[in-house]
């Protein structure tokens, strides 16, 4: 049995970021909408109530029922959560004149207070609210403060539910993981036993119950995730997996070889489709980006259908599917309530009358590269950028042909590999794929990096020749989910190297610029 702590979101932005920093303790966590409290499991060891942009005096609030929990287990209630403790069990909730956003001071007012072992006296935190507890019910006690808050921490006695008005889960919190390792462990009791291991242990064990003798087809991609997925089914099932890699023909240069090599050398039983060349005369001058990924998708379940239904009796198609693509989020008045579909291999599964089995999608990214590394599977593949389904053929702006392949495969290789090859050990540059270390390589710092291929012409100069060629982009992001993300700082003498040997090498390029454009408003790929 898993043990596990409940979070119950109310719609904060940053409701993720709870189960991120109780995941980091090793605390398995699962995040439901606020109305959404699970049936009773002697797994549950608390509860958590997120924070909300609806105030508690709003006439449609979210309404949390708490009958089976309240007293009964271990409880913390944040920012709305807090407010919702306070106004449902006798206390007062006002509209605050001073709106209380940003950085603040806190006290601490009970230092014996098991939420607040270990913690400073003193320490920053982050507030992000309109409303304010005016008054604490009257069986809670204060204990921690700001300057302008008083009652930005409180308990009530005799029973282990607590109350934060700030944000701990967030960074600009200096000391909310240790509030919240004291939520977890000391009023939890969770022994911090979930790691990748553990996590491979019982997920393993899981799929051979799920799955028993049946056959399953999964969709390899040469990304993250998929090999991860295929990994642990190959632990659990070993060649009733078949795997099926397709080559669109628009992977980056020596891409689909490379990467059967490796499936290979790992003992995957795969199935390498090649349909490059229908790809490529199926896009022919086409420009339009949403015909691109159409044509693409369309003839990706094609070609996977067709060699799927060369494996006989396969009753399950397994998916890498990870945590953030299934989080439901609340139906809260103004936010859209939607489950974001997101399946690589988008109506197969139907189509195929296939059972789908998803191992990973309780994972963060960071996580399934976690049990990757867990697993044994070589650094290239864990560390893996992500790269869009539709591939290269996003990136060549334009109708694209095999000659626009070519160019954008060297630029792209050479940025790769430049990537891979500069050391950035001690340049304070976190990991992209392990936020708590620091990365050696500046591949390892970006969350995403590709070439773009741009159709314009513009004029250079090479020896004694004018040239007329086209520029490509570079873009390198950071990021955590794709849904927000900033340009990379490279440094300039990385820039100027791969500026050069891009124009030396590649025929048919003059000119690299580099995309400064942060999403939003910009997107990560530029079709
Ligand atoms: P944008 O460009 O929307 O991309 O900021 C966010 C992330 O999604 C990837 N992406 C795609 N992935 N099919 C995919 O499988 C697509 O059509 C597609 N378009 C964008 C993009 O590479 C980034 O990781």
């Amino acid at each position: 049995m898993t043990e596990k702590i409940i979070i119950l979101d109310a719609g904060s932005q940053v409701t993720q970021l709870i189960g991120r920093r109780l995941r980091e303790l090793n605390v398995f966590c699962e995040i439901y909408p606020y109305n959404k409290m699970p049936a009773p499991d002697p797994a549950v060891k608390g509860v958590i109530i997120s924070g909300s942009p609806c105030s508690v005096r709003d006439e449609n609030a979210p309404q949390i029922d708490l009958e089976g929990v309240k007293g009964k287990l271990p409880l913390l209630g944040i920012c709305y959560g807090a407010q919702y403790l306070a106004a449902k069990f006798g206390g007062k909730v006002e509209g605050s004149l001073a709106r209380e956003y940003g950085r603040a001071m806190l006290n601490v007012v009970n230092a014996d207070s098991p939420l607040l072992q270990g913690v400073s006296a003193h320490s920053q935190v982050w507030m992000s609210h309109g409303d304010t507890i005016s008054a604490i019910p009257r069986d809670a006690e204060v204990i921690a403060s700001t300057d302008d808050v008083v009652n930005a921490a409180f308990h009530f006695k005799n029973e282990p539910t607590y109350a934060v008005q700030f944000h701990p889960e967030v960074f600009h919190s200096t000391e909310g993981s240790k509030i919240l390792a004291n939520f977890a462990f000391g009023i939890c009791g969770c022994k911090g036993d979930w790691t990748p291991a553990s996590f491979i242990e019982t997920t393993v064990a899981e799929l051979r119950a799920q799955v028993g003798d049946d056959r399953v087809i999964l969709g390899l991609s040469g990304g993250v995730d998929s090999t991860v997925a295929a990994v642990l089914l190959n632990k659990a099932i070993g060649h009733n997996l078949t795997c099926i890699f397709v080559n669109n023909g628009l992977l980056r240069k020596n891409e689909f070889e490379d990467v059967m090599d490796s499936y290979k050398d790992m003992g995957l039983n795969v199935i390498g489709a090649d349909a490059s060349k229908e790809f490529i005369s199926r896009l022919a001058g086409v420009t339009e980006p949403e015909a691109k990924r159409k044509i693409i998708g369309r003839l990706f379940v094609e070609t996977f259908d067709k060699y799927a239904r060369t494996i006989e009796n396969a009753k399950w198609l397994a998916q890498g599917t990870i945590y953030p693509d299934v989080i439901e989020s609340a139906g809260i008045p103004g936010i859209a309530s939607k489950i974001k579909s997101h399946h690589n291999v988008g109506g197969l599964p139907e189509k195929m009358n296939l059972k789908v089995v998803e191992p990973l999608k309780m994972l963060f990214k960071d996580e399934v590269r976690r049990v990757g590394r867990s697993l044994g599977i070589k650094e290239e593949l864990v560390g893996r950028h992500p790269f869009p389904g539709p591939s290269l053929a996003i990136r060549i702006i334009g109708d694209v042909t095999e000659e626009k392949l070519r160019v954008l495969r060297e630029a792209d290789d050479i940025y790769i590999k430049g990537l891979r090859n500069y050391d950035c050990t001690g340049m304070g540059f976190p990991s992209a794929s392990d936020p708590r270390i620091m990365a050696e390589n500046l591949y390892d710092a970006i969350w995403q990096a590709g070439v773009i291929l741009l159709p314009v012409k513009s004029v250079g100069v090479m020896g004694d020749e004018r040239t007329y060629e086209n520029p490509v982009a570079l873009r390198a992001v950071v990021s955590t989910d794709a849904m927000t993300a900033d340009w990379f700082h490279f440094p300039y003498d990385f820039l100027a190297k791969v500026s050069d040997e891009i124009i030396n090498k590649v025929r048919g390029v003059n000119r690299v610029v580099y995309d400064i454009s942060s999403k939003p408003p910009a997107t990560i790929e530029w079709e």
